[in-house]
């Protein structure tokens, strides 16, 4: 009887994960396994939701967007049994090994079922692309392209009607979705988590740069961006992992600015815009080449590892080694501060 590799997605979904899904199965059904699909993250492996992946079945999605197993943020640490049902349905599915493609909750959790003698592997995925380990996650650069194009597009009409436009950018605790996009669309300020800003200092850059000529400005902000060392929320209610949903940081720095310049201002939340769609080519490409070597680590007899980008090499780490976080670091903004004002 064929060996079976069970795969899902967990936390947010991201550009990307279907290729993934692909490559893991096809690679996997060409190395003589059975391959499952688990639905909506860790709850499909509480409740034993699955599906039999075949060629057919990943067949026309490397560009699409989403995950077609679907995905949840459940936190089987937080649910009583919840561990015990996965180790019970891993082992009535007959599996060998499962594979986990999600962040550093997700990870995490395979992580530590993992050092409870559950055979996982991780593959790292978020827009946001703060996960150490790997240089690049993928979902980000198809983030980054939407988000460029939104400041693109927010550069006419801002010059148009001489305004300053704040656009609000995902990234939850690192800011490297705003850096690039920013940098990429000429933004003439970006605000990141990583570091502390006083509004006064942008108005003043911006004072400075409408004084001598300019008569609109673009303003990048993460949304993770703190405000007197605060987050910006939308709600107070926490997610299974103990989120905060953040939201409205665009909208206060607008409001500041607009009151400290007099300018008129205006702001944009990008949000799951920047989730959606279809991945672009070096996702696709990342996605691949990571599903690959998550296959070949399982018949190597390889568990509790991680596979990540590094330089343009595939490896393998240990799958805990994602759950510390890869922030901006002051160099990379330094680089970026060069073009505000
Ligand atoms: O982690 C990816 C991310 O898109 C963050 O940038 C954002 O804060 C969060 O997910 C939003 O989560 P949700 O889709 O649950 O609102």
């Amino acid at each position: 009887m064929a060996k079976k590799i069970a795969m899902f997605t967990g936390g947010g979904d991201c550009p990307g994960l279907n290729p993934v899904i692909r490559a893991i199965t096809r690679k996997g059904l060409q190395l003589g396994y059975e391959i499952i699909g688990v639905r909506n993250g860790w709850k499909g492996m509480i409740d034993r939701d699955t599906i039999a992946l075949d060629r057919d079945a990943v067949a026309g999605i490397v560009h699409r967007g989403g995950t077609i197993l679907g995905t949840s943020r459940t936190n089987p640490r937080k649910i009583e049994g919840a561990v015990d049902k996965i180790f019970r349905n891993f082992k009535d599915l007959g599996l060998e090994a499962l594979i986990a493609i999600g962040g550093d909750d997700t990870l995490g959790v395979a992580h530590d079922l993992f050092t409870k003698g559950l055979n996982t592997i991780g593959v790292p995925k978020t827009i946001d692309n703060d996960l150490a380990g790997t240089d690049y996650t993928f979902g980000f650069d198809t983030a980054v392209n939407i988000a460029m194009e939104a400041i693109d597009r927010l550069h006419t009409t801002a010059e148009s009607h001489q305004r300053v436009l704040v656009v609000e950018i995902m990234g939850r605790h690192a800011g490297w979705i705003a850096l690039h996009a920013g940098m990429a669309g000429g933004a003439d300020y970006i605000l990141v988590p990583e570091f502390s800003i006083d509004l006064n200092e942008v108005a003043r850059t911006i004072r400075k740069r409408h004084e001598t000529g300019t008569t609109f400005s673009i303003i990048a902000v993460a949304e993770g961006f703190k405000i007197a060392g605060k987050d910006i929320t939308s709600t107070q209610e926490l997610d299974a992992f103990g989120h905060v949903r953040l939201g409205g940081i665009g909208e206060q720095v607008a409001n500041t600015l607009e009151k400290i310049t007099g300018y008129e201002t205006r702001h944009v939340v990008l949000g799951h815009t920047q989730r959606g769609g279809s991945p672009t080519a070096f996702d696709r490409v990342l996605g691949t080449r990571l599903g690959l070597k998550a296959v070949e680590l399982i018949h190597q007899g390889q568990f509790g590892k991680m596979v990540a980008l590094r330089g343009t090499q595939i490896v393998a780490l240990d799958i805990d080694t994602v759950t510390k976080p890869k922030l901006v670091t002051q160099s990379l903004y330094d680089e970026a501060k060069v073009f505000f004002g």
